[in-house]
């Protein structure tokens, strides 16, 4: 039996009794799952831990260089793989979501597998496995619907030993042993994130010019609910490129440009949510902004639709 202030340690313990003195490989995400992981193991074996972090080119502002400076604090051995042409030139022409999911899924699997393929004396491969995650997984029919979770995610021809640290655990209490273990709250507490990233936000093809549009008009509204304390009542914000463009009038001449529109929702599980009732004056700041300051940005819209009917990514 274990309560939030033993299972640090007697996590450490099984991790150091399992591994010896062998080597682990973990995947990273940025996510507080894996980071969790990778802090604690860490932790219980040190350097005979090594950490992948594909970046797929569809993650938001910044993200990967705050990711890997969190994490070399603690120390982490970090390879950090930039795979955007591979997503990318796999992704041209594709405008499918599934397709889309499928393509970045598998993609991450085959980058991870060749880095892993230039390591020598793997034994174990660590994951950030949830109690969810496996009960979710349950059954076919599950796994299908769930595509995009962490079980089953091995690549096929390699033969390691699984390290699930987290596999007894739900979110709050992955986050109580972060908490615990010093880590920030700025992966403590991040918002929930795909896998396939800014690729599900971009509807249709994924382009560079519209990952950008996403990318900076993302970074607009993440700024201004920070500055307005409102990190912990939304559960997930975003802002989505529909591809339509529309009329618009700027300065004296008519503009034909894109629209961007905003999703924030609140929610305990991500299962049914509601649309944030967030503040007029502060929708009003994150328009002006993201029209004056994204190129080829003439409209925002906010998405009022709940879960169910609607989903909370567009895609
Ligand atoms: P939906 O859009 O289905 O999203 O209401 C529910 C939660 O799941 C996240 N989500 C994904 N996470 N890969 C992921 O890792 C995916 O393909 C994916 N699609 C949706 C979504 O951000 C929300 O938190």
């Amino acid at each position: 039996d274990w309560t939030m202030d033993n299972f640090i340690d007697i996590q450490i313990n099984n991790i150091r009794e399992k591994v010896g003195d062998r080597k682990v490989l973990l995947g990273l995400s940025g996510g507080v799952d894996s980071s969790v992981v990778g802090v604690l193991l860490q932790k219980a074996i040190g350097d005979q831990l090594i950490c992948i972090f594909v970046d797929h080119g569809l993650l938001r502002k910044n993200e990967g260089d705050s990711v890997m400076e969190a994490l070399e604090t603690f120390g982490l051995n970090i390879i950090r793989v930039n795979a955007k042409d591979r997503f990318f030139s796999k992704l041209a022409g594709i405008t499918d979501p599934e397709e889309k999911r499928k393509i970045i899924g598998n993609e991450f699997i085959y980058v991870f597998d060749d880095e892993a393929a230039k390591l020598e004396g793997i034994d174990f491969l660590a994951q950030g496995t949830l109690y969810t995650d496996i009960i979710e997984s349950g059954t076919k029919t599950a796994q299908t619907i769930k595509s995009h979770h962490n079980v089953g995610g091995l690549p096929e021809d390699m033969s390691f030993e699984l390290i699930e640290p987290l596999n007894t655990l739900f979110k709050d209490e992955v986050r109580a042993v972060g908490t615990a273990l010093n880590m920030p709250d700025s992966i403590v507490w991040r918002q929930p994130f795909p896998g396939p990233g800014l690729g599900i936000r971009v509807l249709g093809e994924v382009t560079d010019e519209k990952v950008e549009i996403v990318r900076e008009s993302d970074a607009i509204l993440r700024e201004e609910i920070a500055k307005n304390g409102l990190e912990r009542d939304v559960w997930q914000y975003f802002t989505v490129l529909p591809n339509v463009r529309s009329v618009g009038v700027m300065g004296d001449g008519r503009t034909y440009d894109h629209m961007v529109g905003i999703r924030a929702v609140t929610s305990i599980d991500g299962m049914t949510s509601e649309f944030a009732r967030i503040d007029w004056e502060v929708l009003q700041k994150i328009s002006t902004r993201i029209v004056n300051e994204v190129p080829h940005v003439n409209r925002v819209v906010y998405d009022i639709t709940g879960k169910p009917p609607g989903t909370i990514e567009w895609e």
